[in-house]
Order: structure tokens, then sequence, then C-alpha cells
């Protein structure tokens, strides 16, 4: 959006405030020439209503591909995938006349009950940012605008609108926003949509800090923010604050806007300036259109497939059952194959071009076997469970081979509610049982939004297939990775924790009383399962393949402000098939808290049987920082960092050490300031240094006691009085002063 276009002149004041709340539902106002806008939802495809858009009716919207939901988008680990399916969705949008596709959400998943974790990448903002940003970037190839939402730490579903994520500074920087962060900075989404939430206690619509001082200021944003629909509490003080466009529309606040202006309590400026910025995203918007665009239907359902094949992950497969051999038979149980689940419920939903079922799929593969197909239990609130179950059981036993499909409901994960608990139905986990007494070769295939225990069902089945959420291809895409079309390569971008009661958010959500409180810190996902040494069912990145892969070296350059991390894999089995490489660092004795290890970048190859080749990762010098809460920067430490190379967060295939030169780190020097850091710093320290090191050499003289660390920590100006007149008057003021100004203080 960096096209420029004259300044807003023939516009009212009263114009410019309208222009900043919507016409309706789904549009922005045409008024004098500045074109109308549609944006729809979002994010895997599109919702667009039918006939008007004053409504915001969840049914009744034109077809359209429903490609995987992020939550099976981010298990490709696949940024190239990602883009290829914005690129999709943008000729969709262009099609359909659609100016703005209302995606990415890049927000965390702090916790697995949060009612819209399928909507989302990950628990690591790394694979959130770099997979948002080839997502923004595919979709704006098109002419077709992002909408980054929701803007910011908007994590559950309990209470949306009005909770306060109360978040401390460095989880705020480090991991709520930094998917976003990433986003703006490298792909700049036309619009930012704000969350409905409060953020440490002000409304995200009408936070500056947030809108104006974090997005524009320190990242630069030159787009539109856009409000959540209904996000807006006071209009007011969200123009102020640095919102452009409330959704829908609103014209009570319209007028309030014009009589702040009129009443003198808001700067005019601002809404022109508003009203500027939105003029020019309409302009841009309406000159990007292209009616004339046609997408194949066909090719779009293919590609939802083969990307819906990359994001299932293979998470057991003991008995080397998988894949299957198309002879003998094969059950099929579980309502999901002949009624796939495939997306989430709520503003995301997509009325399908088409739906895969499972099982024609299956049967379409399966060559000579006979496929059987029982329900096993079903949705019905009313069915018989027993008789449903003992049929499958027969079923079962009278096959060479069972593959079960369990799950979730849609109306037990959707959008405006958190789950309750992480667990699988209990009829679905005594078929499971049933099934594997009689029926020991039998594969186990999920669908879910959000992550599950899956702890009941390890020691049954001999292979565990996750299909997440895929769009509405799953049903090709896990026949292609039942039968070995496809060689699974996915891998989780959520923890599967043994427990609810292990996960980092468990005492801390949802909250009470309109406040969560963000006990965790830092330590969100993997980083808390790996400070806490908790055992989990599947960690962070696990995935495995039908063939094998070794990790034969590992290199790390730097170059420039970056570190080229070069990895050779081989693959040593059977069959071609893809390795997704991750690399994590640590830093034992950081200065503040830090996770164990964190992922800082990843990368992927194909392989045939026997090839090997090189994985190059580069990774931006900043991936190693962390936020200083008194510098209020980002900072990267000098150290020896451990740079890992790993096939999951819990196994680590190779290490190779990396120093690292501090960033320049200038602390306001003052009487609280600590001795350590005087006496670190180039002005300060060697003034004061003969005065000092008499008095820590008097301190420990004849003890065995090493006093270092407590004068190291002890604030300077209470050592003064006790030096008596031993500094000379004026030089403390003016070494502070020169060191201070030397650090850009004054
Ligand atoms: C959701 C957004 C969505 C908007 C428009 C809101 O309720 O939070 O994600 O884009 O509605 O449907």
């Amino acid at each position: 959006m960096t096209d420029t276009v004259p300044a807003l002149e023939a516009l009212t004041i009263e114009q410019q405030a309208q222009l900043g709340s919507g016409a309706d539902f789904w549009t922005t106002k045409q008024l004098g020439d500045v074109p109308s806008v549609m944006l729809t939802d979002g994010p895997h495809g599109l919702r667009k209503q039918e006939a008007s858009s004053d409504q915001l009716s969840l049914s009744g919207s034109l077809p359209s591909t429903c490609f995987p939901p992020a939550v099976a988008l981010s298990q490709t680990w696949d940024p190239q995938s990602v883009y290829r399916i914005g690129e999709a969705l943008g000729n969709e949008s262009q099609a359909l006349d659609v100016q703005v596709l209302l995606g990415p959400g890049v927000n965390i998943k702090r916790d697995p009950r949060g009612g819209r974790n399928f909507e989302y990448f990950s628990e690591d903002p790394h694979v959130a940012g770099a997979l948002g940003t080839a997502w923004v970037d595919g979709l704006q190839s098109t002419g077709v605008g992002a909408s980054l939402k929701h803007f910011a730490v908007n994590n559950q579903e309990w209470d949306r609108m009005r909770v306060s994520a109360d978040v401390d500074p460095r989880p705020l920087r480090e991991i709520y926003l930094r998917p976003f962060q990433r986003v703006v900075e490298n792909a700049q989404p036309w619009t930012v949509m704000c969350s409905y939430n409060r953020i440490n206690g002000v409304h995200a619509s009408q936070n500056s800090w947030l809108l104006t001082d974090v997005l524009r200021g320190d990242w630069s944003f030159e787009g539109i923010v856009v409000s959540d629909w209904g996000a807006v509490a006071d209009r007011v003080a969200a123009v102020a604050a640095g919102l452009d466009l409330q959704m829908p529309g609103d014209e009570n606040g319209d007028a309030q806007v014009v009589a702040a202006v009129h009443d003198g309590t808001l700067d005019p400026a601002l809404v022109t300036r508003n009203a500027e910025r939105l003029e020019r995203f309409a302009r841009v918007a309406d000159a990007s259109r292209r009616p004339e665009t046609t997408w194949n239907v066909d090719a779009h359902h293919a590609l939802a497939r083969e990307v819906a094949g990359k994001g299932i992950v293979l998470l057991r497969d003991d008995q080397n059952l998988l894949p299957l051999e198309p002879v003998g038979s094969i059950a099929v149980i579980g309502e999901f194959a002949a009624k796939p689940r495939y997306q989430g419920g709520g503003s995301s939903h997509v009325h399908p071009t088409r739906v895969d079922i499972p099982l024609d799929e299956i049967r379409a593969l399966a060559g000579d076997a006979a496929v059987e197909y029982s329900s096993g239990f079903s949705s019905a609130t009313d069915a018989d469970a027993a008789a449903l179950r003992e049929d499958a059981v027969t079923v079962a036993s009278a096959s060479d081979v069972a593959v079960v499909f369990l799950g979730l409901f849609e109306r037990q994960e959707a959008e405006g509610a958190d789950r309750p608990d992480i667990e699988l139905p209990q009829d679905q986990l005594d078929l499971l049982e049933a099934v594997t007494a009689v029926q020991p070769r039998t594969v186990v295939v999920l669908s879910h939004g959000g992550a599950l225990r899956l702890a009941p069902i390890t020691a049954g089945p001999a292979s565990i297939v996750d299909g997440s959420l895929l769009g509405q291809a799953a049903g090709g895409a896990i026949a292609d990775v039942l039968f070995g079309v496809v060689n699974p390569s996915g891998r989780l971008t959520e923890t599967v924790p043994e427990r609810l009661e292990d996960t980092p958010a468990f005492t801390n959500f949802p909250g009470e009383r309109m406040h969560v409180r963000y006990g965790e810190g830092i330590y969100v996902g993997y980083r808390w399962y790996d400070a806490r040494d908790i055992d989990v069912t599947f960690p962070f990145g696990h995935g495995l393949s039908y063939t094998s892969f070794s990790y034969e070296s590992l290199s790390v350059e730097t170059v420039g402000d970056e570190f080229i991390v070069t990895v050779t894999v081989q693959n040593t089995g059977e069959r071609a098939g893809r390795e997704i490489v991750q690399i994590y660092a640590s830093l034992p004795g950081s200065a503040v808290a830090r996770a164990p290890k964190w992922l800082v970048g990843f990368g992927s190859v194909d392989l045939e049987p026997g090839q090997s080749a090189d994985v190059t990762v580069q990774i931006p010098r900043d991936e190693l920082g962390y936020w200083d809460e008194e510098l209020h920067g980002w900072v990267v430490e000098a150290g020896e960092y451990s740079i890992l190379a790993a096939a999951s967060s819990r196994d680590i295939r190779l290490q190779s050490m990396l120093a690292v030169g501090s960033d320049p780190i200038r602390y306001r020097l003052g009487s609280e300031s600590s001795l350590g850091e005087i006496m670190r710093d180039p002005i300060a320290g060697p003034a004061f240094e003969g005065y000092f090191a008499a008095m820590f050499e008097q301190f420990s003289a004849g003890e065995d006691v090493d006093f270092t660390p407590i004068l190291d920590s002890s604030p300077f100006g209470r050592f003064l009085g006790s030096l008596g007149g031993a500094i000379p008057a004026g030089l403390v003021e003016d070494v502070l002063r020169r060191a201070n100004t030397a650090n850009g203080f004054e």
C-alpha cells in the first residue's frame, strides 16, 4: 500500500468522520470520489454473504474453497504452501469482488482450551510469524489486502469483549506481539484488525500504546487499523488512539466524532489523518480490482488436497502398519469417515465448493481390498452407543485392519466458546477400546481443531494419524496418507500434553471478573514443558514419516546480521520423503529468565531414498534477543549460544556453539544504579574504579566469603556516604552526566 495519492481535500469533517465507519456489515462508504471497499471473512476460505451485505449471518455464503484451517496449515511448516494458499484465496477474492480478506489470525495458542485455536497457527511465535507472513505475501500478491488479526493478546473466547489480558512486558513482546511484529515488518498487511479484549486494562480498539506507539512507531505499519466487528466501546477514544475504521457501520459513532471535534476534545487533525489513510486504502484497493478473474474449482480443490496432505501428522506407527496394503479387507469405523469434520464453527465457516468423503476416498485407493463401514458412534444425542459399538466390533474383527475415525464435533469447538476440557468423547474412547481388543491392527485418524489429551489412546492402536482440521479435501488427503500416495511429513505446532493440569496457563485460564492473568510469563507451550521438565504425550515439532532421516552435519556461519545454519540430511529409508529441520537456540546463564530453548528457524527438504542434501536456514540475529524491561527495547546479549538442529523439540540431533557479541546495552546511570552497572560502563567504570577496587578488597580481606555478588548489586548512591570524601565533590555528577550523554540519554 505504498502508492501515493493526492491528499484528501474535498471532504468536510463530517464526511471524514463518516469514512471512519462501515456503510454496513461488510463494506466501507463510498463518499465523494472515494470508492467503497468490501471486506469478508476469512481466513481459510471466503465467506461472502449471498445477497445483501447488511447482516452478520453465519450461513448462506457463496461457495468457495475451504482450504485447510491454520491449525493444519501450520503443521506443514511450509511457507511456500502457505503462500500458494494465500494466492489462491486472493484469486477467489478477486473473482467475488472482495478487496480485503479478514485473516490471517496469528494469535498464540496459549491454552489448548482456546475456542479459536483452530484458526491460529501455533503456540510458538516464530512459526506463527513466519507462516502468517507467507499467507499475507501470497494473498497480497493478487491485489487483495489482508487483515492481520486479532491484535492483540486475544487468546480465549470467555468474556472476549471485556476481558483484560494482564501481561508483563516480556511475554507481551516476546510471545504475544512477536508474530504480529514479524508479519507487519515483513509483509505490510493492508489492514490490521484490533481485537475485542482489553490489554492491561485498556481496550485494544482505544489503546494508543498498541495501535500507535507499537504498531506504527516501533513497527512502521503503513496500512489501516480496522476494529473487530463490534470491538469499539468509545469511538472518540478509538480515533484518538489510532483506530481508522470501525466495523460494521455506526452512525452514532460518526456523530460523536464530529461533536468531539466541535467541543474541542478531539483534535480534527486526527480525523483528517484517519480519513486520508482510509482514502488511500480505498483507492489502492479499488485500483487493484481484477473483476475478470476466474478460478478453477478443480485446481483449487487439488491444491487444498495437496497442502492438507502435507499438514497431516503421523503421531505413531509402532508396527509399521502404515501405509496400508490395498489387499484383504479394511474396516472403516467412525461417523467422521462418512461425515467429515474439516473446519471450525463461527465467522470463519466456509460454504465449500465440494467435500471429499474419507470413506469414498479410501474406497478409491483401496484397490482389491474390501472396505466395510460402521459408524461406531453418532453425533445424534439419542443414538444407541452400545449397539453402534457392537456393530463396529463385528466389522473390525472380520477385517484385516481397522481404520477408526475419532474426533470432536463442530458444536464442541467454535468461535465464541472455549472448551471445558481437552478430552475425546467417552463413547469414542469406549469404541476404540472395544475395537482394539479384537483388532490389534488398528489405525486411528483424528479430526479436531484444538489439542486433545491423547494419553488414553496411545497404548491401544498401532498407529495414530492426526488430521486436525484439513479443509474440504480432508477425505482425499487422509486416504493419500493411509495408502502412501503421500508420505506424511507434517509436524505438530502445539504440544500434546499428558494432562490438562500440566498445561502452562492451567491455574490462570480463563480468568475472573474481567481479568485474566498471564502468570506463566514467557513460558508458553514447549517453553513451559521444557523449563519444568514435564513429560508430554507428543512434543512440539513431533511427526513421523514412512522413511527415516539422519542428520549428518551442522555448521553455523555469521554473515552480517544473520546466522546461516546448514544441516546435511540424508534419507536413510526406502521411500522418498520430506524432512522438516527445526533450529532452536539456547543460552544457559542468560542475564534474564529464558526458556531452555526456543525456535529460531526451520527449513525442509525432499529427498529420494539414499539421497542427502543441505538444508540452509537463515536466522536473523534478533531471533536471539529478549525484551529488556528496563531499556524498553530488544537486546541480544553476548554469550556462547547453543544452536540445535532437531527433528522435534525433544529430538535434538546435532548441536553447535555460536559466540555472539553483545548489542550496545545502555542504562541510564544514577544513584540507584548498581556498583556492577557503574563499573561495567565504559566511562563511569574507569573513572570510579580506583575508589571501588579498594572497597571491594577491604570487604573481602581475610574472609572466605566472596562479597563480589552483593557489592555488584548494591546501589551506588548508598556507598557515596560511607566512602566519606574519598570521591571529590562534583566528580560523581560530572562522570554520570558524561556517561549518560555518551549513552544517548541527555
Ligand atoms: C470475528 C472476526 C471476524 C469478524 C467478521 C468477529 O466476530 O472475531 O474474526 O473477522 O467477526 O465476521
